[in-house]
């Protein structure tokens, strides 16, 4: 692992990422959209092919971050310029970010993940691939937005395992120095709480005055995560500081 792409690598992920590396010893390139990139960062768009051959040229590893809204055209179409282009110039190792619990949830977003799963795996290219739990950062700009209201409408019945972004990013640098080992252990946060007590638990930091909604959430979508199943299965490995500790040293200080 000397040189080594990160796409997304300037995102809350990506830029973690990009310092682990680092601290291990690796040249790193940040892919970026951004067409005059600062130093370090390369310009480049999964969205349309852009700059991707050029960002890959000369690295031996890559480490796929990048994600955006338009998950089919990044995530997914995006996924296959990069794996086309490191085909071509012999990239030895691909590391690839995904959530935990996609297989069973028919969540757009994690069956775009899903597809690009598979793109990678079967793509001949050796591989990892890291499941990880909600970042602490979601749950917060949920619990952020929704909080923002008098009447908080949060999802009903719905866990979070929420993960500190660094930990999953200091286990993606290890991952990356390592050799290809396919599905890598799934990581997640040491608490397991409802969005409920995650909203209670922000509002209370920020000291914000709301009443909260339960809101069922419908279909196989709803049934999914009220099963749990964006939580860490019982082989899962549990990493970093916990959301409590999140809230009160990022938040307050
Ligand atoms: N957030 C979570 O809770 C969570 C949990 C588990 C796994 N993950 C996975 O972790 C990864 C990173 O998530 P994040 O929350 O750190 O993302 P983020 O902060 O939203 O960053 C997105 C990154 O993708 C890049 N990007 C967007 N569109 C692009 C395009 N068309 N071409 C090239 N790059 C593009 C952005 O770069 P520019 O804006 O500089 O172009 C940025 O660096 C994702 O794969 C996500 O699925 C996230």
């Amino acid at each position: 692992m000397d040189r080594v792409l990160v796409t997304g690598g300037t995102g809350k992920l990506g830029t973690q990422v990009v310092a682990a590396l680092k601290e291990r010893g690796a040249t790193t390139r940040a892919m970026t959209r951004n067409r005059f990139p600062l130093r370090g960062r390369v310009s480049g768009d999964l969205a349309t092919g852009r700059g991707i051959a050029e960002a890959v040229r000369g690295v031996d590893t890559i480490v796929h971050c990048a994600t955006h809204p338009r998950y089919r055209k990044v995530d997914v179409d995006g996924t296959r310029w990069l794996l086309k282009a490191a085909r071509g110039y012999g990239v030895k190792h691909i590391v690839y970010i995904s959530i935990v619990g996609i297989d069973d949830n028919p969540f757009p977003y994690y069956q775009a993940k899903r597809r690009a799963e598979r793109l990678i795996e079967e793509s001949g290219i050796p591989c990892t691939v890291l499941r990880a739990t909600q970042f602490h950062e979601l749950v917060v700009a949920m619990a952020d937005a929704v909080t923002k209201l008098p009447i908080a409408p949060v999802p009903k019945d719905v866990r979070a395992q929420p993960v500190d972004v660094e930990a999953v990013a200091q286990r993606l640098a290890e991952l990356a120095a390592g050799e290809p080992i396919g599905r890598a252990r799934d990581v997640g946060g040491p608490q397991v709480l409802s969005l409920a007590e995650a909203v209670h638990a922000y509002g209370s930091v920020v000291d914000r005055r709301f009443k909260q909604l339960p809101v069922p959430v419908p279909g196989k979508t709803g049934a999914a995560f009220r099963a749990g199943a964006n939580l860490l299965g019982t082989d899962g490995e549990v990493v970093g500081e916990s959301f409590s500790h999140h809230l009160v040293w990022k938040l307050e200080t």
